[in-house]
């Protein structure tokens, strides 16, 4: 949803924007071509910055890349010695390149290592050490909670009856197989690694101080653009945003999500679940 993003940050020569989630750089490209004055980008994972920073080189003067969570927002502003922004993107979740590197553990299609850390290089636990370490009850609030899994009880006890047995993604997948049954395996199998990936990662968390940060260093005039893709990021950005605007000065630019054109889902189907929320500093 690069032309949307564009759109919703109306990025100036003077202005400084930033990028929590580079990924593959598509955003950070769509607002510098659109005349972005300077891009302060990041991403947890050094694999993805490596390469965004590499089809990103023409733009070197413009931009910075920032090997770092977005909850530390506000320490790389600080680093890079700049007290305001005038707009942040935040498209949350992970990257297609992420979800195809079977070895890194996000897809339940596929075998590689249950490992499911956007940051491969930190000492964070993996979704394997947390299937391993943590008892039943908390797996099961996992599922419940980060996958809205109406199974969680059975598959958090199936789960921890087989741990010593679970190594790869397919053990997993061969396990959920057999629990919801052909027709229900799909479904299930992407609710249960959702929830895995959010724990392991700590992403609704993240995203409630990473939004923080970006609307205490906003200008007036500044915008956040959110581009959420399930129901439990969405429910967190709506209610920032209807705190910001009762006790803060800022306004919702849209009340309702703004969704994908259907040209867009059609290349990229993914994007058919993307949600973006646009808030403003008045
Ligand atoms: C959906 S992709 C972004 C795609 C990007 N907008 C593009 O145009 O290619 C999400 C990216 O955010 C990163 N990410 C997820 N959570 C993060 C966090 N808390 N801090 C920094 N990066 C994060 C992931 O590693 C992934 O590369």
């Amino acid at each position: 949803m690069v032309d949307e993003i564009v759109a919703a940050l109306v990025p100036k020569s003077e202005g400084v924007y930033v990028d929590a989630t580079l990924g593959g750089g598509g955003h950070t490209r769509g607002l510098l071509e659109a005349g972005a004055g300077r891009m302060i980008t990041l991403d947890m994972d050094g694999e993805a910055l490596a390469h965004a920073g590499q089809n990103l080189a023409s733009f070197v003067e413009r931009l910075s890349l920032h090997h770092s969570n977005f909850r530390d927002l506000q320490r790389v502003l600080d680093e890079e010695e700049i007290e305001q922004i005038d707009g942040a993107v935040f498209d949350l979740g992970l990257s297609w390149h992420q979800v195809r590197s079977q070895e890194r553990g996000f897809s339940y299609q596929g075998e590689g290592a249950l490992d499911m850390r956007f940051d491969a290089s930190s000492d964070a636990r993996s979704a394997l050490e947390i299937i391993r370490s943590e008892p039943a009850k908390k797996i099961e609030r996992i599922l419940r909670e980060y996958g809205e899994e109406p199974r969680s009880r059975q598959i958090a006890r199936a789960i921890t009856e087989h741990k010593r047995s679970i190594k790869t993604t397919k053990d997993l997948a061969d396990l959920l197989h057999g629990i919801a049954g052909p027709k229900g395996f799909r479904k299930t199998a992407m609710r249960v690694f959702q929830a895995l990936r959010i724990a392991v990662n700590e992403e609704l968390q993240n995203l409630e101080a990473g939004l923080d940060a970006a609307c205490r260093r906003l200008a007036h005039g500044g915008r956040v653009a959110v581009l959420a893709y399930h129901s439990l990021e969405d429910r967190i950005v709506k209610n920032r945003y209807r705190d910001a605007e009762r006790t803060e000065k800022f306004s919702r630019v849209n009340r309702k999500p703004i969704f994908a054109s259907d040209e867009e889902v059609k290349q990229n189907p993914a994007a058919r679940s993307a949600r973006l929320r646009v808030l403003e500093r008045t």
